[in-house]
């Protein structure tokens, strides 16, 4: 997929050439409802006579979030067409800007040249959310449909010099294009994307990047005693691999590590899921997906720090070879886990992973995973649940907020970590009861963190993937979060330490 060409304008978007000029809506109280026009869409007032709210209003449009309403300009523009797009009600944030620059982009497919003063409001968030709404998977098609936009310009902020814009329009795109990239990754079947693939096309991405690449194969995990790895992974004819990319800026101000789950599908295992919906589990190699397209950008932005990611991919099928519930599985490191449920293979991918990631002493440790339905059941399709170390945790989803992706801090409450005792070994990976699902699953991962590790575990079971339809800039399928929360952190990290 190519993202549409954009570029600032030195035009004003009233004379821009351009086949449609996108501006904002907001809902107004005083106005009973109706829209009113965002700052930035004042020249196309003028060339209707300032008219236009008069005419949005004919036509039914409100301002609320993500509205697209069609306006012909019969000549008075060199554009033939005004794209409306509503802002919502209040202060506009940049999320709202995000969201309605992606509305755009999606009703602009078949379009060759368009011009936004979105961009004017916040230039990051038009810019994202234009790459981001641009986007489609189409690989499998035989009829591709109509192509996105091809060209936005960009009005830029009254404040800032052009040669800011330019940066923040490069930066923003960056940070576009890696949660595309994460998008494709989860978009792609299952009998294409198995371990080996996704190992071998990540390496791929990552060397061009100029990252270092290691895949770790089957004989290598045994050689150095990855039990959890091998042990999700054994049920299925493709074996499990385990990517590890190396990412040093100079002068670099702290040591990060990245840790994704990439399971490629999940049926269950043993412990088999209903057949409903397990399609869906094409999705649960997200967490691993951002934390690669994240690699990939932290490459391309430079940040001054020094990030490890350790990457475990497996298939958890049923079959003859597969592990079984009851089965005691040694870890990376030596800790033994008492299997009780096949179906709660993450945990166990993850942990070989966390204790590797941490012999590396890193300063921070992020992870991130569709880790639990549990998840969903607490906080929903859109908001990612975020545990681990308490003051990091907080900061981790603070950020989260601020991106627009969405987050909220949860607890790990020592009470359920004694239903994770083992009638033989040192854990067992489920609780044995539903209650506080995603939190057993945290209380699982934190055995296997040091002590006093600043950590951060963001469990995107819901946010992840949208089964529903597309809406602001998220499409149907892979959303590519949490790229944009894990770019934010490292970038703050960066800054603040
Ligand atoms: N991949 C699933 C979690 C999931 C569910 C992700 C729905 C996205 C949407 C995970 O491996 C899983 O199966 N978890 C179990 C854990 C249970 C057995 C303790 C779950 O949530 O049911
Ligand atoms: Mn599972
Ligand atoms: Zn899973």
């Amino acid at each position: 997929m190519t993202a549409p060409k954009l570029s600032l304008t030195t035009t004003t978007a009233d004379e821009a050439t351009a086949d449609a000029v996108i501006i904002g809506t907001v809902m107004d109280r005083e106005r009973g409802e109706h829209a009113s026009l965002a700052p930035g869409g004042e020249g196309i007032d003028a060339a209707f006579d300032g008219k236009l709210e008069e005419v949005l209003a004919t036509l039914g449009a409100t301002g609320k979030q993500d509205e697209v309403v069609k306006v012909p300009t019969m000549g008075r523009l060199p554009a033939a067409l005004i794209l409306a797009v509503g802002l919502g009600k209040g202060e506009i944030t940049q999320d709202n800007v995000r969201r309605a620059s992606g509305a755009a982009a999606r009703a602009l497919a078949g379009t060759d040249r368009a011009v936004t003063t979105l961009s004017a409001v916040d230039l990051q968030g038009a810019v994202e959310g234009t790459v981001l709404g641009a986007y489609r998977f189409v690989g499998y098609r035989s009829e591709p449909g109509d192509a996105p936009v091809a060209r936005v310009d960009l009005v830029g902020p009254a404040e800032g010099t052009a040669k800011d814009h330019r940066a923040t329009i490069k930066a923003a795109t960056a940070i576009g294009e890696a949660v595309c990239t994460a998008r494709d990754f989860v978009n792609t079947p299952p009998n294409d994307l198995f371990p080996a693939e996704f190992a071998t096309r990540a390496a791929a991405i990552g060397k061009a990047a100029g990252l270092d690449v290691e895949i770790l194969d089957e004989k290598a995990l045994k050689k150095a005693g990855w039990g959890g790895v091998l042990g999700v992974g054994m049920g299925s004819s493709r074996p499990p691999r385990v990517l590890r990319l190396h990412y040093k800026g100079t002068k670099p101000r702290k040591r990060i590590a990245l840790v994704g789950k990439g399971i490629t599908f999940d049926t269950g295992g043993i412990s088999i899921k209903p057949a409903a919906n397990m399609d869906e589990m094409t999705s649960d190699m997200s967490g691993a997906a951002a934390i690669v397209a994240t690699m990939v950008l932290a490459a391309k932005l430079k940040y001054p720090l020094e990030i490890t990611a350790t990457v475990p991919m497996a298939e958890n099928m049923p079959s003859g070879a597969a592990y079984r519930p009851g089965d005691v599985l040694t870890m990376y490191g030596g800790k033994t886990v008492e299997v009780l449920n096949t179906d709660a293979e993450g945990r166990l991918i993850l942990a070989d992973a966390i204790v590797r990631a941490c012999e590396d002493q890193p300063d921070y440790l992020i992870e991130t995973a569709t880790l639990t339905g549990a998840q969903i059941v607490a906080l929903g399709k859109r908001t990612a649940g975020i545990m681990g170390a308490e003051e990091f945790r907080d900061r981790v989803a603070e950020i989260a907020r601020a991106t627009g992706e969405g987050g909220w801090a949860m607890p790990l409450p020592e009470e359920l970590r004694s239903d994770l005792d083992s009638k033989l070994a040192d854990l067992a990976n489920v609780t044995g009861h539903r209650w506080g699902g995603m939190l057993a699953a945290g209380l699982f991962l934190r055995e296997f963190v040091p002590d006093e590790l600043p950590w951060a575990h963001i469990d995107v079971a819901g946010p992840a993937y949208n089964s529903a339809g597309p809406w602001g800039y998220t499409p149907k399928g892979g959303t590519g979060q949490p790229v944009r929360t894990l770019a934010a952190v490292l970038a703050d990290i960066a800054d603040n330490g």
